[in-house]
């Protein structure tokens, strides 16, 4: 993964509805866990997990918290462990993050909620984001978010029917400099164009092989990111190149002038 590791607060999520026509999936309801598609029988439970799911999220969950000082602070990668079992955070997952971390649930509910990587709905294999942050946006962002919505036929934070394409709509990914850029399960997709973003959204329900511009050639599922988020590495965070193009210019007139940074 070579993407930004951390989300934004929250917007409302009246800002931006569904294209009309479209169908609003997953619906979750406070406080129900809701169970993805082909989940069924892995959530048994108003917020509980069969008991060989919970067997191995517990040897996560405890190889993640012996990494930190004090167990509270496991709250992060934890709510990433569960995504990465419902492809959001379920009912079924803040309340193993609470009992596992001796928190009151309405303080896991309280951080899942305030950052956007967290999701209370369950999404797609492939999770879309498309840059509409200022230069992105001028640079065609927000042309392509219409499209590609239009295209799809989900807005913000919905699922396609076959659970395969989600889509978000991204406050900058410190990509600017390749705008305007998408990212899929946080891998980065740059210089993009509404054909080529359309193009790639039906490779993926193809099952074509995708390679992301920068990163590993491999594009991993949104569970198998979060996975990684949660701090269980898949051994391809080194692959392929993590810098390119017109991020590297600024080095190179460096380089040319002998220009250094000050000591410090
Ligand atoms: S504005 Fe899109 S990556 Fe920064």
């Amino acid at each position: 993964m070579s993407g930004p590791m951390s989300g934004s607060p929250k917007e409302s999520p009246a800002d931006y509805s569904s294209p009309k026509g479209s169908t609003t999936l997953n619906p979750s309801e406070e406080g129900v866990a809701v169970v993805s598609p082909g989940e069924e029988g892995r959530v048994t439970a108003r917020g509980s997990y069969s008991p060989e799911v919970r067997e191995r999220l517990e040897r996560d969950a405890k190889e993640i918290i012996s990494r930190y000082p004090r167990t509270r602070s496991a709250l992060l990668p934890l709510l990433h462990l569960v995504q990465s079992e419902d492809g959001y955070v379920s009912d079924a997952g803040q309340e193993f993050c609470a009992e596992m971390l001796g928190l009151t649930k309405a303080e896991v509910v309280g951080v899942s909620t305030f950052y956007t990587m967290y999701k209370r709905r369950p999404m797609g294999d492939y999770h879309v984001g498309v840059c509409v942050n200022t230069l992105c946006a001028v640079m065609g962002g927000d042309q392509i978010w219409d499209e590609l919505s239009e295209h799809v036929g989900v807005g913000h934070d919905e699922t396609s029917p076959d659970g395969r394409i989600s889509l978000e709509r991204l406050e900058c990914n410190a990509a600017c400099d390749f705008a305007p850029v998408m990212m899929v399960n946080w891998e980065f997709f740059d210089n993009q164009t509404p054909a080529s973003a359309k193009q790639l959204v039906d490779d993926l329900r193809d099952g074509k092989n995708v390679s992301p511009t920068r990163g590993p050639k491999k594009l991993c599922t949104f569970k198998e990111a979060s996975r990684v988020l949660a701090g269980l590495p898949d051994d391809l965070a080194g692959d392929g190149p993590s810098a390119a193009g017109a991020s590297l210019e600024g080095l190179k007139v460096a380089k040319a002038n002998g220009w250094k940074a000050p000591e410090a």
